[in-house]
């Protein structure tokens, strides 16, 4: 371990990386990018050489072989990330591995039970809850803001027109909820501060087989119901409304604000509705940043690999549900 740095490597070449998260390591204080690896030497060479990365290995093992990285971020599509997560943790590599951590809830336990093996840290890649506003919302609803929370709402739909996504592979762990849906079912569960006991779907399949459009309802033990809708298929809406006896709270682009300035209305009765105006932040690098301080002075992970387990279960009995044309499905305790 470097002293007062984090060493990361990224596994692949994914857009995600290029776009996003790469740039946020570069760009944090406690990080560096120091390798990249794809399975194709070439293309490692050439995305390093673009993207300012000192070292780039022709294959994802040669890059868990270097002493010189330290943690690794894990891009890969989502049938993959098991196993990379798996490998890297018994090299002694820390994982910061995407959305969805993995695609069923024993192989989330598996990964956990590796990297505590191995002794080192892995965080699902959840950068939304990183970004101020987000914390500003919990903050209001913990604090009794808009009284007892019974109902929240939530959408992230955009639409796919490459059909060689992996997000269409249904080999790949593709499909919406997969995909955008995993969102609003964590952000239904982190503002409920609790776990559903119920949940029920509706899904459009797709000729291959994954959700192109998912519609469902999580039922917690207080009454409160979350309903959301997530699509590979539908315009770019994304949204997350709580509501509580009190008022509500609405905050539109919810995981994907990008650098603006950030809103959070809030709607209370004759008083109307106010805007709170939270000042632009880079939800990618304050993820990198909580990951690399835990890596490097201990600080506890405020999102351990147990809350990315909770969140596949509410998500497999979703998928139990919508493959029973709608039946409603307990979720495991
Ligand atoms: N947090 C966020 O904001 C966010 C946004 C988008 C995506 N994601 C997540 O990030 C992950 C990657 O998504 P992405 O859209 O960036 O993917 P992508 O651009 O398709 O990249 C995936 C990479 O995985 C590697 N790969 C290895 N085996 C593969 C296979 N059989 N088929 C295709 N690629 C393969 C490829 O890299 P090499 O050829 O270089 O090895 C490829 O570039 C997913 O888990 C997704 O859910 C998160």
């Amino acid at each position: 371990m470097s002293d007062t740095r984090v060493r990361w490597g990224v596994l692949s070449t994914a857009n995600i990386g290029r776009a996003a998260v790469n740039p946020a390591i570069q760009a944090s204080a406690n990080g560096r990018l120091v390798a990249v690896a794809s399975r194709d030497g070439e293309r490692a060479r050439a995305f390093a050489r673009d993207a300012g990365i000192p070292r780039h290995h022709g294959s994802y093992e040669a890059l868990l072989d270097d002493d010189e990285v330290d943690a690794v971020y894990i891009p890969l599509p989502n049938a993959l990330h098991r196993e990379w997560t798996i490998r890297a943790a018994q090299r002694g590599k820390h994982v910061l591995c995407e959305k969805p951590l993995a695609l069923d809830p024993g192989e989330c336990r598996e990964m956990a039970a590796a990297a505590e093996d191995a002794g080192v840290l892995l965080m699902e890649a959840f950068m939304y809850r990183f970004h101020p506003r987000t914390e500003l919302l919990l903050a209001r609803v913990r604090a009794g803001a808009i009284g007892e929370v019974r109902s929240i709402r939530s959408t992230f739909t955009f639409r796919l027109t490459r059909p060689d996504n992996i997000r269409l592979d249904p080999h790949l762990g593709g499909g919406a909820l997969m995909d955008v849906g995993c969102y609003c079912v964590n952000a239904s569960r982190t503002v409920a501060g609790a776990e559903p006991v119920e949940a029920q779907a509706f899904a459009n399949w797709t000729e291959r087989g994954v959700d192109g459009e998912l519609t469902g309802a999580l039922r917690f033990e207080s009454g409160l119901v979350a309903h959301f809708d997530c699509a590979l298929t539908l315009e770019r809406r994304e949204v997350l409304e709580v509501a509580g006896l009190d008022g509500a709270l609405l905050v539109p682009s919810a995981f994907l604000p990008g650098r603006a300035d950030a809103p959070l209305h809030e709607l209370r009765g004759r008083a109307g509705e106010s805007v709170e105006t939270v000042a632009g932040a880079d939800e990618y690098r304050l993820m990198v940043e909580h990951f690399g301080d835990a890596v490097l002075h201990g600080s506890p992970l405020r999102y351990g690999p147990d809350e990315a387990e909770r969140n596949m279960r509410v998500m497999a009995a979703l998928y139990r549900s919508a493959r029973d044309g709608g039946r409603p499905v307990a979720v495991a305790p």
